[in-house]
């Protein structure tokens, strides 16, 4: 077994270190202030912040991106007006600086997933069981993204401007299909005969930004938007189908009554068009996004990258689901810095990998290659573009580890390590269910745990790997949580880890999503320490909305601001019976992202 704990006291070439001698460092996010204590309780209908910490209501679900459009109201909307507004729920997001120095920290361009949409939210007397198509195409206006303008001024508050360079991306938006499955039988539909157009991207979760600067966002749940799964002939398709939980008869959704595309009895391939990492280069907002399918297709919730030794670039990748996987993507060639028409090509050519924990400690990425190991025609492989369509059945014949649902995984370049957060397994260990193993070592993993790993010479190409548990979520006064050796009496405690980001000095910071079912607490994002006498000591600097979930942190260029997404706020009740009217905005509870800085 190679040794790969020796790094932690080791200083590493960090491109973030210009940052810290920069002259806003004093109002970097340290973790040096006291935690949220106690945790914002159950139910809370507002946010909360640490002291020293302001935050502030940045954007809005229904806010105008452009100039001459009527203000948001409930009983006013329709498609056109939504696909020029904030989508809804709002998911990760990524800073992009304008310019050069400390002004590019309070200038720049916000990039916002828009992860799901919910009509009992939306519309007063929605019926789920009859949507209007009215309420159907301004849900489908609400998905995917948003590209806004945002700026901080001389007061600190941050504010998005309305502007002809913002952008809306829906799942509607003409996007093209890239790489080894693109144009292959399985992605061809009456519309689009070439398998390389379609119309959107759905349930976009979390996602990554380049090293060539542009964002990468992960299609996550796209089953539940298609319907009659029992009509296609027996065979991998449907069965893979059915293990991504795409329904045998009518969605939940009942889109498909408006748009066949969406039944699969009608259009049988669609649904193989979704599960997709889409690239979008946000400083050309009439740029064609791409699904890129050299990174495989299952339920994508990140594509957080890190240069290779030799500059080529890596993308980890988990498939949120119970059971499901850990991917890393390697690109074949190195990033050249300045040169866009090599770079916009990169994420076409490269290894795809999918992890196997062993009990030592130790760990192999093994390659989705057509034609290698079990992954050939005598066992149903046709081809690369198949073995990338049904990455998840790739996974299973390889003999990938079975995870307590990866959400996201971030890179620390500082330290040359990489994080992965298992939100939850209420399964594991259960009747007909995978087993504990070191890597998921708990049963009934109702809160979830940290892995913390190291790829072989810290290289992000490599594909031997060796890993360790940083946390085991819950109760510290549970003897089965672990707060990686810290005193579990000095700990923020946290529940259902989900969303990652890691900042200049190394240190991980975690949004939560589902810590109310195990812990009498809204969902928090914690900051921790992962080197050093202090590592995993979280401490709490937010606490959510009732009902809602947090997500999407990002920093800003200069780090003296931390961008969150609250999703879902209220979620549970109606527009007619609201559980939440955050952010206090009148009528409806509205997901909105915040700006957090020291204040
Ligand atoms: Fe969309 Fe896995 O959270
Ligand atoms: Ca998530
Ligand atoms: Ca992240
Ligand atoms: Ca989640």
């Amino acid at each position: 077994m190679f040794q790969v704990w020796d790094g932690d006291r080791r200083g590493r070439r960090s491109r973030f270190r210009d940052r810290l001698r920069s002259p806003v460092a004093d109002e970097c996010l340290a973790l040096d202030f006291e935690p949220l204590d106690p945790p914002v309780p159950v139910p809370f209908d507002d946010v909360a912040i640490a002291d020293g910490f302001v935050s502030d209501v940045m954007i809005r679900w229904g806010d105008n991106l452009f100039s001459g459009l009527p203000a948001f109201t409930v009983a006013g909307q329709t498609a056109q007006l939504q696909a020029q507004r904030f989508g809804f729920n709002s998911d990760w997001t990524a800073y992009f600086p304008i310019g050069q120095g400390p002004a590019s920290g309070r200038n720049g361009m916000l990039w916002v997933n828009h992860e799901y949409t919910d009509g009992l939210m939306m519309f007063p007397g929605y019926d789920p069981a009859n949507p209007t198509r009215e309420q159907v195409d301004i849900e489908l206006a609400a998905h995917g993204g948003s590209l806004v303008r945002v700026v901080q001024g001389p007061a600190g508050n941050w504010n998005y401007l309305q502007s002809s360079g913002n952008r809306r991306v829906t799942a509607v938006t003409s996007i093209e299909i890239t790489g080894p499955a693109a144009g292959d039988p399985a992605l061809r539909t009456t519309r689009d005969p070439s398998g390389r157009r379609v119309l959107g991207t759905l349930n976009n979760c979390g996602g990554g930004v380049t090293g060539w600067g542009t964002l990468l966002t992960a299609e996550e749940n796209f089953d539940q938007y298609f319907a009659n799964n029992a009509a296609l002939p027996d065979g991998p398709q449907k069965t893979l189908n059915a293990r991504f939980g795409v329904p045998e008869g009518e969605s939940g959704r009942k889109w498909e009554r408006f748009h066949p595309r969406f039944d699969l009895s009608q259009e049988p391939n669609e649904a193989n068009r979704f599960g997709w990492v889409v690239e979008i280069d946000p400083y050309h907002p009439n740029s064609v996004p791409r699904k890129r399918t050299a990174l495989g297709r299952l339920k994508h919730e990140a594509a957080a990258g890190t240069a290779t030794l030799d500059g080529r670039w890596a993308v980890y990748t988990g498939d949120d689901a119970r059971f499901e996987f850990v991917y890393k993507f390697v690109t074949r060639d190195r990033v050249r810095p300045g040169d866009a028409r090599t770079n916009q090509n990169l994420l076409d050519h490269g290894t795809l990998y999918v992890a196997r924990f062993n009990d030592n400690g130790t760990g192999t990425w093994l390659p989705l290659v057509h034609g290698t190991g079990p992954l050939t025609q005598a066992n149903g492989f046709a081809s690369q573009a198949d073995v990338l369509i049904r990455a998840r059945d790739a996974g299973t014949a390889l003999g990938a580890t079975a995870m307590d649902r990866p959400e996201d995984i971030e890179p620390n370049p500082v330290i040359g390590s990489v994080y992965i957060a298992l939100t939850n397994s209420d399964r594991r260990g259960t009747e007909g269910n995978p087993d504990v193993d070191p890597a998921n070592p708990r049963p009934v993993n109702v809160a979830g745990h940290v892995l913390e790993l190291v790829e072989a010479g810290r290289d992000a190409a490599a594909t031997a790997f060796g890993w360790r548990v940083l946390l085991l979520c819950g109760d510290p006064a549970d003897p089965s949580t672990y707060y990686g050796g810290f005193d579990k009496s000095q700990v923020s405690e946290i529940a259902a880890p989900d969303n990652l980001a890691v900042d200049s000095r190394g240190q991980l910071w975690i949004a939560t999503d589902g810590a109310p079912r195990v812990l009498p607490m809204n969902d928090a994002v914690v900051g921790l320490p992962v080197v050093g006498p202090e590592r995993g000591r979280t401490r709490q600097l937010f606490g959510g909305v009732f009902g809602s979930e947090l997500t999407g942190i990002y920093f800003n260029s200069t780090e003296t601001t931390m961008f969150v997404s609250v999703q879902h706020p209220g979620e549970g009740g109606t527009i007619t019976q609201p559980t939440s009217r955050w952010p206090g905005s009148g009528e409806v509870a509205r997901s909105s992202v915040v700006a957090i800085r020291r204040g």
